[in-house]
């Protein structure tokens, strides 16, 4: 099989890694072949902060993934999000260099280019250049202005930066691994490519997927990304709560957000109680069911507020044709729809992977959304990025692997 065939998506998170393999099904399908996960704990909001358990939790979910589908994996697209992220638009303009006036694929380039030739602070580094569309002297709209005929070619673009040390460090956790980074990508960029469809993108939606440490709006419209942020917010934040709210250690609180949390807390007076374990020795006390409500909506409550300020404060409010998707752990939290729903004042689905063959039973569910959507993006060839000449490409050989596992 070629290579380009098969593709590899490594979803780095602050809960889990996510490593799935993809490959080229029939008539152009793509089906799951592997899929691993990790219990990741060297991040913290989207940012590497130990290397080493960074590393390992990568071995761990690439060879699991390796295992199921019964192949070897050199290089990866991985997903990179975090609060560092900044986005901003940009305009190119250049005089088509052919004399019979066709714009070539120089052309396209030498814009995007010019676009591109902002001045960026010297610790941050271009993940993506995204073409919005182009202006073929004054004709504004195109999509593909390739081929086509004109004198001045211009091109709005959406750049999206890191700050450079948080980029490196992913690199470094994946080389360390002992794997090659295809490319970096924005992590709504790979999930939209899993949960969303062609008419999603064209008539306007919101992505927000909602981790454990980090939270990623983004908001697609004709076909394109147009709008990225991350806020620092997930469903740790819920956790934390709870276990201060309650008095109990945090993976009590885990288990009983895990178990009896409601985003809307509902009907307070039907509700039973729960036995929650003290902190420090103290002894066990049962609380209400209303009491853990209270906590846990107002916490949802305020992240969904901002991310639905982070959309507000763009062009796109009132164009968001489809509603809102949600992706990530925290919206497998009952009753999130009906939030977000009353929040954002749109129609709200949460996003499941699907519509790929294969072992697809074994992604359905919206904390897989990035590792598969990496893996899909990368099967498309990461065309984005590669549009740009961007990419961080490295062939590590399995060696270093084995190197990086050990020191
Ligand atoms: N049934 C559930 N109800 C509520 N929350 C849940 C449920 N299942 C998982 N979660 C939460 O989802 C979060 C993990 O989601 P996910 O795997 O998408 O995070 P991540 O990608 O590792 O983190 P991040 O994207 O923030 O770096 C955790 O906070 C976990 O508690
Ligand atoms: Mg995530």
């Amino acid at each position: 099989m070629l290579a380009k065939d098969i593709s590899t998506g490594l979803d780095i998170g602050t809960a889990k890694v996510c490593a799935v393999i993809v490959e080229r099904g029939e008539q152009d399908v793509p089906r799951v072949i592997g899929v691993g996960t990790s219990p990741s704990r060297g991040m913290r909001k989207g940012i590497v902060v130990d290397l080493d358990k960074t590393v390992r939790a990568v071995v761990d979910a690439v060879e699991q993934a390796e295992q199921m589908a019964g192949v070897e994996v050199d290089s990866m697209y991985v997903g990179i999000a975090g609060d560092h992220i900044r986005s901003f638009n940009s305009r190119g303009v250049i005089a088509v260099s052919r004399p019979d006036r066709e714009i070539t694929e120089r052309d396209v380039g030498r814009v995007v280019d010019a676009a591109k030739a902002v001045a960026i602070p010297m610790d941050r580094e271009i993940l993506h250049v995204l073409p919005q569309e182009f202006v073929v002297d004054g004709q504004d709209g195109i999509q593909v202005a390739l081929g086509m005929t004109g004198v001045r070619l211009e091109v709005e673009v959406h750049i999206i930066t890191a700050a450079s040390s948080a980029a490196q460090n992913v690199i470094k956790s994946v080389e360390r691994a002992g794997f090659g980074v295809e490319e970096l990508v924005l992590q709504p960029l790979g999930i939209s490519s899993a949960v969303l469809d062609s008419d999603e993108r064209e008539l306007g939606v919101g992505l927000v997927d909602i981790g454990e440490g980090t939270t990623d709006v983004a908001i697609f419209r004709d076909g394109c990304i147009r709008h990225s942020s991350v806020l620092a917010l997930g469903g740790g934040n819920v956790t934390n709560d709870i276990a201060i709210g309650l008095r109990t250690p945090l993976s009590k609180a885990e288990e009983i957000k895990i178990s009896y949390a409601q985003a809307l807390a509902t009907e307070p007076a039907a509700r039973g109680s729960i036995q929650v374990q003290g902190l420090g020795g103290r002894k066990d006390r049962s609380v209400s069911e209303a009491q853990l409500g209270t906590i846990v909506e107002a916490r949802m409550e305020e992240l969904l507020a901002l991310a639905c300020r982070e959309i507000a404060k763009t062009d796109y409010a009132d164009l968001l044709g489809t509603g809102i998707v949600l992706t990530g752990g925290t919206a497998l939290m009952d009753g999130i729809v009906e939030l977000a729903e009353r929040i954002f004042a749109l129609p709200v689905k949460v996003g499941i992977p699907c519509h790929i063959g294969g072992l697809e039973e074994n992604v359905r569910d919206p904390r897989y959304a990035a590792g598969t959507g990496l893996a899909l993006y990368g099967l498309d060839g990461g065309v984005q990025a590669k549009r740009n000449g961007k990419g961080h490409r490295s062939a590590v050989g399995r060696l270093r692997r084995w190197a990086g596992a050990f020191f």
